[in-house]
């Protein structure tokens, strides 16, 4: 079971589709969404507000996994959950995209929210923290803040995008950050081709190998 928490930051598409590739997958998710995140939903991907009572109905109108039977939904302030307990095994918890609010949270111990608690328990846990802060320019703040998670364990994957894909679309840039992220959790994926298989090839020179 893999924890997908979707904070309030820019780009909570990560996050859904990160979902979706993972329950495509058949792999089980637990996945949490804040109020912030909830709202911006909404800007940014114009979801009619019915469409939001719960990340199950919005992914159903999504039709983009037929796996909704493993995906399990928690509020993000039910301290009663599964993921809020060092109990309970799980893979890994992904905060994509994460606040530097969250962030900050996370950082200085502050698990006043579940996916704050969840990371938490997952770093004192030693267990699989990946972040995707979501922020720029990045303060001194935030890097300290960012630094002090990567020292306690978490993997911070920054939502930047590799344009030696030459990607066309936002969604090629969204997969492809969906893909790192995938890749850091040694899952399988075909959300880019990989470096190895399609660029080196013959294009690149002679003279720009150098
Ligand atoms: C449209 C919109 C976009 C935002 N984007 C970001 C962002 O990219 N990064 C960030 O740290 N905060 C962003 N914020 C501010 C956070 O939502 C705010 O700090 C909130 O308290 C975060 O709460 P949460 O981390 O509990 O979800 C954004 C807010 C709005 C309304």
């Amino acid at each position: 079971m893999i924890v997908v928490a979707i904070s309030g930051a820019s780009g909570p598409i990560l996050g859904i589709r990160l979902i979706e590739e993972l329950l495509n997958q058949g792999e089980a998710v637990s996945a949490i969404m804040s109020e912030p995140a909830r709202q911006i939903i909404e800007y940014e991907m114009q979801a009619p507000a019915e469409h939001l009572s719960s990340l199950t109905k919005l992914l159903s109108t999504r039709k983009k996994t037929a796996r909704l039977d493993l995906l399990e939904e928690y509020d993000n302030n039910d301290f009663f959950s599964p993921a809020a307990s060092g109990s309970t095994r799980y893979e890994a918890v992904v905060v994509i995209p994460a606040s530097m609010k969250t962030i900050s949270a996370i950082a200085h111990g502050y698990a006043d929210t579940l996916i704050t608690r969840t990371c938490d328990v997952a770093l004192k846990e030693k267990r699989r923290c990946i972040v995707v802060p979501r922020e720029t320019p990045l303060g001194m703040i935030h890097l300290e803040n960012l630094l002090k998670l990567a020292q306690a364990g978490a993997d911070i994957v920054p939502p930047v995008p590799g344009f030696y894909t030459r990607p066309k679309t936002v969604d090629d840039i969204v997969n492809f950050i969906v893909g790192k992220v995938l890749n850091m959790l040694g899952k399988e994926h075909s959300l880019f081709e990989r470096w190895d298989q399609s660029y080196i090839k013959n294009e690149v020179s002679e003279n720009h190998r150098k």
